[in-house]
């Protein structure tokens, strides 16, 4: 529809209509049964008439459904606006991938968006058009439990990552309008959600404008520069005030400085959480907070329908901002060719079709293989060899809890669980090694395993030639509202490990879990493979990385710590003036005294079964600068005799700067597949504009002068610097 149509359609809409495109609510109230509807239009107070004047609508999908809520919604509507259908698509509609913070282990920004394009495939024939993803907190607390739906720690990755989200979703700009199996992002959750106090949700987020603006508003800015057509506030308070009624953050960065020009929607009952927050005394000042910040539409409360319209009257509000929403909406409906064609993508045929298709299946498959982070395998014990005789035990060895939170539409009853995945390699491999794969009649359960599930464990381990023991968290321990203060391994689970490796040392832990845990009770394992909810291929892709089939690639995009006292942990931490490197066996410098500075397993880590070294760095020049970028090479061999894929990294530091600089940061990284023995060089270039950073006036510009440079395969195991001189 042309633009002069849609503000012709804001001109026809009374201010009622208006404030009802601001507001969202649940599908419940579209029911087609009487009894489900009542109850939540009671709750809210809503009448038929209003809720076929609400602009969208959240969680309802099946094409069938959405078709039917659409037809009457037009069909009621005076002005037959059509509604819109978003949801919470995260890592995958019914073909579930893993946890964002898991394939973040990929680093692959190809594998990103081809989980973006499935989901969106999936999600549109089903009747969405909108997905509350990517979801770009940045995150230090492990604490945290919506880290797993995070890419972890470092700014320069998350906004990769999410750039590449955003583009699978949405396609190339204009293909919304008419390619109906792509959706709209929504960014969020803006802003520094992930760095909540203690790691407690919903708590305080309170930092430095610099600290705020350098580090944490990156990745939502590239999802932004990407062009994503929505953001999300977030729960949390920025500097005192809740992001959801705070016009700097929203107006002043989001709008007017990052120039978004989309919708900006409410986390779920965010605008009435302002009175709990006590910034407001009732929903008319709630309202008047969130609509003079720029929050087009309201979740799931009604401050803006009951409150807005005298607001206006009184000349608190002015209408033009109320319009200047409306027509947010309108053009976002109108990009996505909703007038046009209400039903877009929703098909009952097509969805039977796509909907958690082979094809789908098996791109979710490799991709998740590439999620898996081998932590430890000491004496090479992985990969196993198909005659070995193998216990499978541990809670999570036949568990289907392998989706993790945030899998909404996904089917527990349709995922591989590990059991299935050894039992389906083995069967592959021959029919009598299925037979060497054995585990436990009884369910271990995953805070207290029984006597005889724990007997039964032991007697197997014994009879065994390795243990395969699934360790980790019910799914229910991460994700929104699920701190944890304890990060370590339920005790029952530890009791377990302890009683099978005084009769098996020979112990391989696949931890399922959400976040990175504190590891230090299962100290003696000889190996970890690190498998983070993998979702539906979860049990067939682990299968393949533990028997050789695929040579792990995965490295954490997050800190594991030694120990919960250590968080927040993250790579690219200040220097401090009494650095410990400096003087290790001095009292007065900056360390713990129970624990050391580092994490157990650093940002960037992961090992492979393949063995790579790397070469002296050289560069180009000795310096860069704004017309000249500097050209870093490095050789890198794989010294073994296994095919493998190695994740280099490229850090640098800047020595001296007007705000202190981090220890490192990432500035580039590439996969690089390597055949046995074969040597490649891998060529970083850096620019000027890769240094830059806010300074404590808010601009963005860099500091000449020296830079160290590393690269290697993770963030603490680096070659020998180079310094390089920026003019
Ligand atoms: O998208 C989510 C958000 O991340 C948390 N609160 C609810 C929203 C909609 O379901």
């Amino acid at each position: 529809m042309e633009q002069s149509k849609i503000e012709d359609l804001l001109r026809q809409m009374t201010l009622e209509e208006k404030i009802g495109q601001l507001t969202q609510i649940t599908g419940d109230f579209y029911s087609d049964k009487a009894e489900e509807r009542t109850g939540p239009m009671s709750q809210l107070g809503l009448n038929e008439d209003q809720i076929m004047n609400i602009g969208t609508v959240l969680g309802v999908v099946g094409a069938a459904e959405c078709k039917r809520i659409q037809g009457q919604y037009m069909d009621r509507n005076r002005l037959h606006i059509p509604t819109m259908f978003m949801g919470d698509v995260i890592h995958g509609y019914e073909t579930i991938f893993p946890i964002p913070l898991g394939l973040a282990s990929s680093w692959d920004t190809g594998a990103f968006k081809e989980m973006a394009q499935v989901s969106a495939e999936e999600a549109s024939v089903s009747g969405l058009s909108a997905v509350f993803s990517p979801m770009v907190d940045l995150v230090r607390d492990p604490r945290w439990g919506r880290v797993m739906e995070s890419t972890g720690e470092d700014p320069f990755l998350n906004g990769k990552l999410a750039s590449a989200l955003v583009k699978g979703y949405q396609g190339e700009p204009g293909d919304l309008q008419d390619h109906f199996n792509k959706v709209a992002a929504c960014v969020k959750h803006f802003a520094a959600y992930g760095a909540v106090t203690g790691g407690r949700d919903y708590n305080t987020v309170d930092m430095s404008e610099q600290r705020l603006r350098d580090v944490y508003l990156r990745g939502y800015r590239a999802a932004i520069e990407a062009g994503a057509r929505l953001v999300m506030t977030s729960f949390n308070t920025v500097g005192g005030i809740p992001a959801t009624g705070n016009r700097h953050l929203m107006q002043d960065i989001l709008r007017d400085e990052f120039g978004f020009d989309g919708v900006l929607i409410s986390d779920f009952g965010a605008v009435k959480e302002l009175i709990s927050h006590g910034v407001a005394a009732d929903e008319t000042q709630a309202a008047d907070l969130s609509i003079h910040a720029g929050v087009d539409i309201e979740m799931m409360t009604l401050c803006y329908m009951h409150t807005l319209e005298a607001l206006v009257e009184s000349g608190a509000v002015d209408e033009r901002l109320i319009d200047a929403s409306v027509l947010r909406i309108l053009q976002l409906k109108n990009e996505l060719g909703l007038f046009e064609h209400p039903f877009r993508g929703a098909d009952e045929e097509r969805e039977k079709e796509v909907v958690f298709s082979e094809e789908h299946r098996a791109v979710a498959r490799r991709v998740t293989a590439e999620s898996l982070v081998l932590l430890r395998n000491n004496d090479s014990i992985l990969p196993l060899k198909e005659s070995q005789s193998v216990a499978l035990l541990g809670p999570a060895a036949q568990s289907p809890d392998v989706l993790g939170a945030w899998s909404w539409r996904g089917r527990t009853d349709r995922a591989v669980t590990l059991m299935q995945g050894l039992r389906e390699h083995a069967l592959a491999c021959d029919a009598s090694i299925a037979s060497k794969v054995r585990t436990t009649e009884e369910r271990c359960d995953y805070f207290i395993p029984t006597e005889s599930v724990v007997a039964e464990s032991v007697e197997l381990a014994k009879r065994s030639d390795v243990v395969v023991l699934a360790l980790g968290e019910l799914s229910t321990m991460s994700g929104e509202a699920s701190s944890r203060s304890n990060i370590r391994l339920p005790k029952g689970q530890v009791a377990l490990f302890n009683a099978v490796h005084q009769v098996n040392p020979h112990i391989v832990v696949v931890l399922f879990n959400g976040r990175p845990l504190d590891l230090h009770d299962i100290e003696a394992a000889d190996a970890i493979l690190e498998a983070w909810y993998p979702g539906t291929e979860g049990g067939s892709a682990i299968a393949d990385v533990l028997y050789g089939s695929v040579n792990p690639s995965g490295k954490v995009t997050m800190s594991f710590p030694e120990s919960a006292g250590q968080i927040p942990i993250y790579y690219d931490e200040d220097n401090t003036g009494r650095p410990y490197e400096q003087a290790p066996n001095e009292k007065y410098v900056s360390k713990y005294l129970d624990v050391s500075n580092y994490a157990a397993y650093p940002f960037g880590f992961g090992l492979s079964y393949s063995r790579f070294t790397y070469g002296s760095l050289e560069s180009s020049g000795n310096g860069f600068s704004t017309e000249h970028p500097v050209t870093i090479s490095v050789n890198i061999t794989n010294d073994s005799d296994v095919d493998g894929v190695e994740i280099a990294q490229l850090y640098v530091r800047d020595l001296v700067g007007e705000v202190v600089r981090p220890v490192k940061q990432l500035k580039g990284f590439q996969r690089v597949a390597l055949a046995a023995g074969e040597t490649t060089r891998v060529d970083f270039e850096l620019e000027e504009n890769d240094v830059r950073y806010v300074h404590l006036d808010d601009s963005m510009h860099s500091d000449p002068g020296d830079f160290l440079v590393w690269v290697g395969g993770n963030s603490r195991d680096l070659s020998e610097p180079i310094r390089l001189h920026l003019e």
